[in-house]
């Protein structure tokens, strides 16, 4: 197309020298303003092409751009899009940055070009504003849980590792932007003042330190800090002393100062968010990996070991089973390498098709939908899909001697970015009644295998008891839900921690109490 306009342009040239021309026969009068009107379109022509060259070269930086960014995240597309910061960063490209990019487009009327974008838009196959949104909530989720530094988020750096690409001034910005729409103003602070302390290394940024010191002004006063809010009121002012706000703000902070005998230093407070009990603190706490004071001293004087075993099954004999116990009472063991690569591979690929796409909670408008993130999928998978969910069955069998005949199918469950699931029973409550049949009975027993290692976070979690597991591929956790009595074992509950960064796959198998009558034998005693 630009090769059409510049055939217009030469055209245009052409006519005007013969018309120069013709004039030249008429007047000579007139030929020096000929020859300028000559000189103006040179001029134009080349800036015109000027102008195109540099839309040209944008638009060749942001196709070179999509094009690796897609080579690298292709090659490893789970644990890379597990990457919050990757995620966001992804998302952006197909929403606010598209805005620019379309733009570019329209400006040369490249409609083929944008029409074919649109398309797969429709389709649904590229994330929306409420995902990029989603991102931003997810990863202030995750700040919390994981205690994280916000410039070494910015730096891509998660835990001490750099994971991904940082962030700049402008996507801390948005940050303290979508939280600042929250009205939660202990993340607004963070992030604003982040974007702040980036900016004077990005000259070419769309944002400007007005518009960052009106936002974190703002949060700083919310947040009680009003000396602070004056210093800042203060510092917009000297870039633009005009400024209406400031001006109205220094006035408001002064009246309240005159008030109250406040000091400089008021503390940045994470607000709660619902319920925040002593157990949701504590498993955030072993979430990221601490100890905590358990509820009540535990027998843990007995050494925490680790042990081949066969459990006295002919399949076993050859291939005992490495246990380490991670907990005397209740009994939670973990099992090492019980599953094959090519079943877990195999499992993956079973399932993958057959996810149900989770449902997620939509921040701006409150309902449940789909996003085009995930916090995490799953399905059952029953014996007869394919032999290798009846070779984990039998396994399971031959670890702990109990029947499988009443055991539900097998659970796989893929974790996202964020993906967790909070504080749970797996056996069903004496007032949900109706959760399993008679002929089965209540969940005896659950085995929960690591299908990946999780490069950060998505740890199993035991608030009750402090006890913590770390997806390890190929390992197994197993405890018992009830207690020989029948009763429920409520120290048993349990959470998944969300994902840090990047994928998680377990399955799962829950075991229920008919057919252990004479496996695992009864006792009157409530407590045994
Ligand atoms: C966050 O990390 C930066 C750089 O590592 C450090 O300078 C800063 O003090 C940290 N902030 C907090 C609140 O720990
Ligand atoms: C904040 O809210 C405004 C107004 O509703 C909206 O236009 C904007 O996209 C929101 N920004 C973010 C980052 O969520």
């Amino acid at each position: 197309m630009t090769a059409a306009m510049l055939t217009l342009a030469v055209a245009l040239a052409v006519i005007n020298i013969i018309r120069i021309q013709a004039e030249v026969y008429s007047s000579f009068a007139h030929l020096e303003r000929s020859l300028q009107a000559e000189q103006s379109l040179a001029k134009d022509i080349k800036d015109y092409i000027k102008q195109e060259k540099v839309r040209l070269e944008k638009l060749e930086r942001a196709a070179e751009e999509y094009e690796q960014h897609s080579k690298a995240a292709l090659a490893n597309s789970e644990s890379f899009m597990g990457n919050p910061i990757n995620a966001y960063l992804f998302m952006k490209r197909f929403t606010t940055d598209w805005a620019d990019l379309s733009h570019l487009l329209q400006e040369d009327h490249s409609y083929d070009l944008l029409a074919n974008f649109e398309e797969i838009r429709n389709k649904g196959f590229l994330p929306q504003l409420v995902d990029l949104q989603g991102a931003a909530a997810a990863l202030m989720r995750l700040q919390d849980t994981y205690n994280l530094n916000t410039s070494e988020i910015a730096s891509g750096i998660l835990q001490g590792v750099k994971r991904s690409p940082g962030l700049s001034a402008f996507d801390c910005f948005y940050f303290g932007k979508y939280a600042y729409n929250q009205s939660d103003y202990y993340h607004t602070l963070l992030w604003m003042q982040e974007a702040l302390n980036r900016l004077p290394f990005e000259p070419d940024s769309p944002i400007d330190r007005i518009t960052i010191l009106d936002y974190l002004t703002f949060a700083t006063f919310k947040q009680g800090n009003v000396r602070h809010a004056l210093l800042l009121a203060n510092e917009m002012l000297q870039i633009d002393p005009e400024n209406e706000r400031a001006l109205q703000n220094k006035r408001y902070f002064l009246s309240n100062l005159e008030e109250s005998d406040q000091p400089m230093t008021i503390e940045n407070k994470r607000p709660h968010r619902g319920v925040r009990d002593e157990e949701y603190e504590n498993y955030e706490k072993l979430c990221r990996g601490d100890s905590i004071k358990p509820f009540k001293t535990p027998k843990r004087t007995h050494k925490l070991t680790c042990s081949y075993e066969t459990n006295k099954s002919p399949n076993l004999l050859l291939r005992p089973f490495k246990v380490e116990v991670l907990y005397h009472s209740p009994k939670i063991v973990m099992w090492h390498d019980v599953l094959s690569e090519v079943e877990m591979k195999k499992v993956k690929e079973l399932a993958t098709p057959r996810l149900n796409r989770a449902t997620v909670h939509n921040p701006v408008t409150g309902k449940l939908e789909f996003a085009e993130y995930r916090v995490s999928k799953s399905v059952f998978l029953d014996s007869d899909i394919d032999p290798v969910v009846e070779v984990i069955s039998q396994r399971i069998a031959d670890i702990t001697g109990l029947d499988m005949s009443t055991a539900e199918g097998l659970q796989v469950a893929n974790y996202g970015m964020g993906g967790q699931y909070e504080p749970h029973f797996d056996f069903a409550r004496r007032r949900e009644t109706h959760a399993f049949s008679d002929a089965i009975g209540n969940r005896i027993a659950t085995v929960l295998f690591y299908m990946t290692d999780v490069e950060a976070g998505g740890a199993t979690v035991f608030p009750k008891l402090g006890v913590k597991v770390f997806p390890k591929k190929g390992s197994a956790a197993f405890w018992y839900n009830l207690r020989r009595s029948g009763i429920g074992d409520y120290r048993t509950r349990h959470a998944a921690c969300p994902v840090l960064s990047g994928a998680k796959w377990v399955c799962n198998k829950w075991l229920h109490e008919r057919g252990q009558e004479l496996r695992r034998t009864c006792s009157t005693n409530p407590k045994e």
